[in-house]
Formats: C-alpha cells, sequence, structure tokens
C-alpha cells in the first residue's frame, strides 16, 4: 500500500534533490498499453506541482502525451515531440544549461535506437507492468538483453525499475514477481510502490487531465499519493545514488551516440538478412507445385516432399538445393517468394 506521504521527509529530499538536476526519468516497455504514457503524464504534472521545472518528451510514435495535451485549453507542462536521434540527444545534453530540473521520456519499446539513447540518457528507467506472470516472463528477458547491450555505454549509473500498474485492489503478494526480477540484477522492483486498477487514470484521461485535476473522480486522493509517492521514491533513489553532475553530463557524448547507431545498424542489417534468408527458404506449397511443373520433377522426389510436407525447414533446404541444381543445370531463373 502506498503510506501517506511525511512532511518532514518531503522537505529534506526536495532540496536535497536540486544537486541531482537534471533528474531524467524514461519510461519504457516494448508492450502496448502498460500505462507508460499514464505515469509520464502524472508524473510530469505531480513534479511540476511540487514547484519543479518539467519537460516531457514523446519519443513514442503514437504521439499519446502530445495528444493528451491537445485536448487542454491550457498546456499543463512543456511537452516536445521528438523522433529524431540528434535532436534527443540535444536535449538531454542541453537540460544542463535550459534550466530544466526534471525531464520525462515517454518511450515505446527497447528497439529502436531512439529508445535505447533514451535508455543509456536517463538516470532512472521506469517499467510498468501488470503482476501477470507471462507478462513479467515476456518482459525480463527483453529488459536484460537490452540493458545487457548499452551496458558499454552506460557512463553514469543507471538505475532500472519495475513498477506493477494496474494491479488489482486486492492483490498483496508479489514475491513470485520479486523471485523472477532477483535473477536479473540489473533489474530492480519498485517494492513500496503499486500503482492500482482505479478508473481515475483512465477517466481523467479523456479530456487530457491528470489525476490531480480530477477531483471529482473515484479514488482521487488514493490516485494522487501513489504518483506523489513514485516522485520522492525516484528522488530517494537518485539521491542514494550520489551520482555527481560532471559524470551525469558525460551521458551521451558524441562516442556514444555514435557507437549506439553504428552496432543497431550492424543488428538492423544482421536482422534484414535472416528475414531475406527465412523469405528464400520459405517455399510455398503453391509455389512448389508451380516449381514441380516447371523443371518437370522425378517422381521421386515428389514423394520425398510430400513426406517432408510437415517440416519445413527441411522442405525449403530441399527444394532450393534441387532449385540450385535445376538451375545451373539448365541456367533457369527461378524466384521462390
Ligand atoms: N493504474 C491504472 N489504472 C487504470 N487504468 C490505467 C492505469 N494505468 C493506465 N491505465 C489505462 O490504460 C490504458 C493504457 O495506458 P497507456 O496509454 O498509458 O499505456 P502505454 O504503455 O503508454 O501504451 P502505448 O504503448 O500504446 O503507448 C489507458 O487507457 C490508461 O488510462
Ligand atoms: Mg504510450
Amino acid at each position: 500500500m502506498t503510506k501517506p506521504l511525511n512532511q518532514n521527509k518531503m522537505k529534506k529530499l526536495t532540496k536535497e534533490i536540486s544537486s541531482h538536476f537534471p533528474l531524467i526519468i524514461n519510461l519504457s516497455h516494448q508492450k502496448g498499453g502498460v500505462g507508460k504514457s499514464t505515469l509520464a503524464y502524472n508524473l510530469a504534472d505531480s513534479f511540476r506541482i511540487l514547484g519543479y521545472k518539467v519537460k516531457l518528451l514523446d519519443i513514442d510514435i503514437q504521439n499519446s502525451c502530445i495528444g493528451l495535451n491537445s485536448l487542454r485549453e491550457i498546456p499543463f507542462v512543456n511537452i516536445k515531440k521528438v523522433l529524431n536521434r540528434k535532436e534527443l540527444v540535444d536535449i538531454i545534453n542541453n537540460s544542463y544549461s535550459d534550466n530544466s530540473e526534471i525531464l520525462i521520456i515517454d518511450t515505446d519499446g527497447f528497439d529502436l535506437t531512439l529508445s535505447k539513447l533514451a535508455i543509456i540518457g536517463s538516470d532512472i528507467n521506469l517499467t510498468p507492468l501488470s503482476d501477470r506472470v507471462t507478462e513479467i516472463l515476456g518482459l525480463v528477458q527483453k529488459y536484460n538483453q537490452t540493458l545487457k547491450e548499452i551496458e558499454p555505454y552506460n557512463q553514469i549509473d543507471i538505475s532500472n525499475y519495475i513498477l506493477l500498474n494496474k494491479i488489482h485492489p486486492f492483490a498483496k503478494d508479489f514475491k513470485h514477481i520479486e523471485e523472477i526480477i532477483s535473477q536479473y540484477p540489473q533489474i530492480d522492483m519498485f517494492k513500496s510502490i503499486i500503482v492500482r486498477d482505479r478508473a481515475i487514470y483512465d477517466k481523467s484521461f479523456i479530456d487530457g487531465r491528470t489525476v490531480f485535476e480530477a477531483s471529482e473522480l473515484k479514488g482521487h486522493k488514493e490516485a494522487m499519493d501513489e504518483i506523489l509517492s513514485i516522485c520522492y521514491k525516484l528522488m530517494e533513489i537518485e539521491i542514494d545514488k550520489g551520482v555527481n553532475m560532471a559524470v551525469k553530463r558525460k551521458r551521451l557524448t558524441l562516442d556514444v551516440v555514435k557507437s549506439i547507431t553504428d552496432n543497431q545498424e550492424q543488428k538492423d542489417n544482421m536482422d534484414n538478412d535472416k528475414i531475406i534468408e527465412k523469405k528464400t527458404n520459405r517455399v510455398k506449397l503453391k509455389d512448389l507445385e508451380k516449381f514441380s511443373k516447371s523443371v518437370r520433377f522425378p517422381l521421386v522426389w515428389k514423394e520425398e516432399i510430400e513426406k517432408k510436407i510437415d517440416y519445413p525447414t527441411d522442405l525449403s533446404s530441399f527444394i532450393v538445393e534441387a532449385i540450385k541444381e535445376k538451375m545451373e543445370r539448365e541456367e533457369m531463373n527461378i524466384f521462390i517468394g
């Protein structure tokens, strides 16, 4: 359960955190609908209410935060759409000089270079997740793989947290999740804070409001407490880490950006090669028929192929070999799609 906030603790935190600015928080998860934008939007408002200068970057192609903000008559924080690597790097690096105190990034998955730069450039990565085991298993491996990939570029101490979101109000035991997460040393759980499944998060979204502005809705106080507690927890984490400004300034150097971009391009090329390879090897039955007519298969081949019909990989390599042979013999040009 979210505990009520202690006033003294709040004051102390607020004073200490200023030496850690800019504090950059990134929300990411490859799965849609887990609550990234909801949290990004509400956290931005919460930090604003606490008196900080907040900038919210929407780097998700879906434009959720930008869209929500456009429903409002008066925008509540500085929201910016960023879909370009250079722009993202400049904003992160310039947040020292443009006086931004809190930068919140609403990302989508872990795969794009832009998302990876956001992860590397942040102090804290927050990943909302439900308490379903299948979802946790689906996330942690991918998350861990991404964190390993960016490890060489991690020049500051990046913290990675899973935040339980949309949790049934009566759910209390999360040991099964803790156990899974404990196997991944780079990922921690936001232990004391669990965001409950509350209609107010959804209903306030409809007209671009945050939970702080929806006082007429049920769960208003509880939702405000949840979001404020996350803000304080984020500040505490940052203060405890004690990473100094000089280190933070190095977060996205040109070398890092170039290296991660090159690596990603190589990976993309490899993925493309794999896709092409798969496509080339995939022989559909109808192509097989066409092919058998065009090359006049010996009957024995056909039988052989029919036996292998349940094993597409074997079948395709068999066919490809056969085609190659036939092409070499007769100099044919056959395209297999
Ligand atoms: N704690 C919560 N309780 C109830 N509803 C929630 C909660 N958090 C988020 N939602 C609702 O879930 C839906 C999806 O949330 P959101 O758009 O923030 O997800 P997302 O991870 O940003 O998805 P996408 O990847 O598609 O951008 C929204 O309608 C939102 O209002
Ligand atoms: Mg979103």
